[in-house]
């Protein structure tokens, strides 16, 4: 079974990094075809545990907009270089051989077909979307349905392949489009987007169960996303306030496996060693002394996670691009295992870094 996977085009490299992680992590096994950016083709999904792997996917990734079921797919000459009037008559005789599918299996009562385009291919979407449809409503006797219908075709054409695949099961996207922090019960200016935020937990390769810490809470923004995807959840901060407030967020989302303490993380000893740490530390950069009194609290700050992660633990950590990561790892015998660069605005990149202790 095949996949197809439509995703973010607002980084080129995370959207990626968050499906390989998670196929990681979930050990789902399949190969990867990025056919071009924003267009993912999974190979060869386990038939026994494809449903599993669909929901698993549809559940976790952030990055991700819309999974949808292969039916089949076409190669095709580059359209961008071929006459309208080729590219009708390919379209025509690719839309002759899907009569032969077996649409009844496809189709539950009503439908709707949708034709998304990648890299400007030059066809006619509504013209394209009208006649497939019409196919598929004599074979099968069944209605259009445009506002709710039991059964989505998403027909998907690139410059040189095409993609005919069913919907099965949806993306809570509202959860990473709307429900946006300041719509939290405690808000406070400087909270992560969720999206970013289930990156950087899936980035870390958490698991159901795992226990995560976000040793700067603040609003809770990691932590909801790592208690989102089942795990157990220790939060902390420095701030009274962001403790407290953390946890009337957690509850809000019906999260309750957790615990929150008010410290400092330089003076953090915990009891049970995390299997993951995924956190936003403060920048400081607005301070006159910037680079330097961050760079000594990162260094001090990854000093006391390395006593708290177990071994093979793996931290994510947001850090501006002026502060010099790289030889805080080397001091403190970490190892960088990726990065990822977000541009916030003119003086200020966000840098995600995904590292564990070196063995
Ligand atoms: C950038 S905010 C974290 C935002 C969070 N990711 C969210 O979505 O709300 C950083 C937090 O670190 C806390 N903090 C600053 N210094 C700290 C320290 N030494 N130990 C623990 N927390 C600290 C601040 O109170 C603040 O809430």
């Amino acid at each position: 079974m095949d996949l197809i996977l439509i995703q973010s085009q607002e980084h080129e490299t995370l959207p990626l990094a968050e499906l390989k992680s998670v196929l990681e992590t979930e050990k789902i096994f399949s190969e990867i075809e990025v056919i071009t950016n924003g267009l993912i083709h999974l190979k060869n999904l386990k038939q026994d545990d494809y449903i599993n792997s669909y929901r698993i996917l549809a559940r976790r990734l952030g990055y991700t907009h819309e999974i949808l079921e292969m039916i089949t797919f076409r190669d095709l000459d580059d359209l961008n270089s071929q006459s309208n009037e080729d590219i009708e008559n390919l379209f025509n005789n690719i839309f002759e051989e899907f009569k032969a599918i077996k649409w009844n299996d496809y189709i539950d009562h009503d439908f709707v077909i949708r034709l998304k385009r990648f890299n400007n291919a030059p066809i006619d979407t509504i013209g394209l979307e009208r006649k497939l449809g019409g196919i598929i409503k004599l074979i099968t006797k069944s209605n259009v349905n445009l506002n709710n219908p039991n059964s989505f075709i998403k027909l998907i054409v690139s410059k040189d392949k095409l993609f005919l695949t069913i919907k099965r099961f949806k993306i809570d996207k509202k959860h990473f489009m709307e429900v946006k922090p300041h719509k939290r019960p405690f808000f406070y200016p400087g909270s992560m987007h969720p999206k970013l935020a289930r990156g950087m937990v899936n980035l870390s390769k958490v698991k159901e169960g795992d226990l995560v810490l976000d040793p700067f809470c603040g609003t809770g923004g990691i932590l909801i996303e790592a208690g989102l995807i089942g795990a157990k959840l220790i939060g902390s901060d420095i701030n009274w306030k962001m403790k407290n407030g953390t946890g009337i967020n957690l509850e809000h989302y019906g999260i309750n496996d957790y615990k929150l303490y008010q410290l400092d993380v330089r003076e953090m000893k915990l009891i049970d060693r995390v299997d993951a740490v995924v956190t936003d530390p403060p920048y400081g950069i607005s301070s006159s002394t910037g680079g330097e009194e961050s760079e000594s609290m990162f260094y001090q700050f990854l000093d006391s996670i390395a006593k708290n992660i177990k071994k093979d633990g793996i931290i994510t950590i947001a850090s501006p691009d002026s502060i010099n990561l790289d030889k805080i790892l080397n001091e403190l015998n970490f190892k960088l295992i990726e990065r990822h660069e977000i541009k916030m605005h003119k003086s200020l990149t966000r840098v995600i870094s995904v590292i564990s202790k070196k063995n």
